[in-house]
């Protein structure tokens, strides 16, 4: 099978390793692609985005499937355009239809989902500049924190806890005001919800579903998750707290009435389902967000933990028979840490050379944001290195991974070494 692969991070990398190892893979392409990415594959420099581009690669090298990671080009609807296009419409995508992508990328419309199909979810109403009024005197019968969202991709960042109605009704008038440019053109007030977070992945062929390892991510950026939100500085998969009783819940409350309620709704959706969600107390799952795609750096710890064929189920989200494949999961459990440049999320310097891959025993590793610069590897991005270990006990791999964080090296290095500090 030629295989095309859609993007460029740690999760690619995670991707891009999992379908060379399946023997279906002839030869894969990774667009853009990343140093990582090319060990497995060959990186074409073509943006994520640029659909033409990507239409003419595929023609000419006689792609038969596209495996999209990130979630800006189904966002601008990589699915549909195959779909639309008489050269293109018979070369399967994997990842939602535009309109299954909103899930990600409108907030206001993956509540109205939830609301829809009864699915777990925190209270909320959504405000626009019309009703600012209503939205203020609503705010002020909350009780804190209040929970601000804007309702548009804001890049991680377009969320807000807020711990006093005024510091509320300050922040939502400044959303409303454009902070978040357009995607707060429309905000969500919601309901504070407490307890711990995980997120389950499944995969979906639009009827039929697998539920794929479970996961924690750890997003803030300081120890003791303090400081600024991260794109994710690790994860662990499995969560030890995560039991089966409460994934059965999850699937019964949640995974079913989504796959279900998509089909009700006419939503194309061949790919993947990020649910995050909250372990409320008394062990309620309630969902905090869609996501349209895999997490990063979940998949890092996520992906090597399949065993069945990847490529195979591949072919089945496509075919529309995932009821028949077998999925096998390893009962090794997963640590990946993230190595970021000293100064992410703000500001950060470029272009410090990576030393001591090579000196990196069982453990994987993922390159995120390096590039090769006069033939040496340096960083070039927030998040630079993914390291992935995996051990039938998890705080063993968490060793691993850690022993490989201190063992590779570039300037300002910075890594949280307490990623699941809340499970032990
Ligand atoms: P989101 O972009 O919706 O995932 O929100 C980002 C982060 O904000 C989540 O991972 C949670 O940690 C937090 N968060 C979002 N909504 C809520 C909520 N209703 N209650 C508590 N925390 C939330
Ligand atoms: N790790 C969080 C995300 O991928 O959205």
């Amino acid at each position: 099978m030629k295989i095309l692969l859609i993007g460029s991070g740690g999760r690619e990398n995670a991707f891009a390793r999992q379908i060379s190892l399946s023997h279906q893979c002839e030869k894969l392409f990774i667009a853009p692609g990343n140093p990582g990415t090319a060990y497995f594959g060959q990186n074409v420099t073509i943006s994520t985005t640029d659909f033409n581009a990507l239409k003419q690669f595929v023609l000419e090298n006689a792609i038969q499937i596209v495996i999209v990671g990130p979630e800006a080009p189904l966002v601008e609807g990589i699915f549909d355009f195959f779909l639309a296009d008489n050269e293109l419409k018979s070369i399967p995508v994997i990842g939602p239809s535009q309109q299954g992508a909103m899930l990600e990328g409108s907030k206001a419309f993956s509540k109205a989902f939830m609301l829809r199909h009864q699915i777990p979810t925190a209270a909320f109403q959504e405000f626009t500049e019309e009703n600012i009024e209503e939205g203020l005197a609503y705010i002020s019968t909350q009780s804190t924190p209040i929970v601000l969202k804007a309702d548009g991709l804001a890049a991680g960042k377009g969320v807000l806890i807020c711990n006093s109605i005024k510091e509320a009704q300050e922040e939502f008038r400044e959303m409303l005001g454009g902070k978040f440019g357009d995607a707060g053109n429309k905000v969500v007030i919601e309901e504070f919800m407490s307890g711990i977070e995980f997120s389950v992945f499944v995969l979906s062929d639009g009827k039929n579903y697998k539920i794929l390892p479970v996961a924690k991510d750890y997003k803030r950026i300081g120890e003791g998750d303090t400081g600024l939100n991260t794109g994710g500085m690790g994860a662990v998969s499995p969560p030890p707290f995560v039991t089966p009783a409460i994934i059965e819940r999850v699937e019964r409350e949640v995974i079913l009435p989504t796959i279900k309620g998509l089909q009700k709704d006419n939503i194309v959706y061949k790919g993947f389902i990020y649910i995050g969600l909250m372990n409320t107390p008394g062990d309620i799952p309630k969902v905090v967000e869609y996501n349209c795609r895999m997490g990063d750096p979940e998949t890092q710890a996520v992906l090597p933990r399949i065993e069945t064929d990847f490529m195979e189920l591949m072919q089945h989200v496509a075919d529309g028979t995932l009821d028949k494949a077998e999925l096998k999961i390893s009962d090794q459990a997963a640590v990946t840490v993230i190595l970021a440049s000293g100064g992410y999320p703000g500001d950060f310097e470029k272009g410090y050379e990576i030393t001591g891959i090579e000196n990196v025993k069982d453990t994987l590793v993922f390159h995120a944001g390096t590039q090769l610069k006069d033939e040496k590897l340096v960083n070039s991005g927030g998040r630079v290195i993914a390291v992935t270990s995996l051990d039938k006990d998890w705080l063993k791999a968490l060793n691993k991974s850690n022993l490989a964080a201190e063992t590779i090296q570039f300037y300002h290095k910075y890594y949280r070494r307490d990623i699941g500090f809340d499970l032990k």
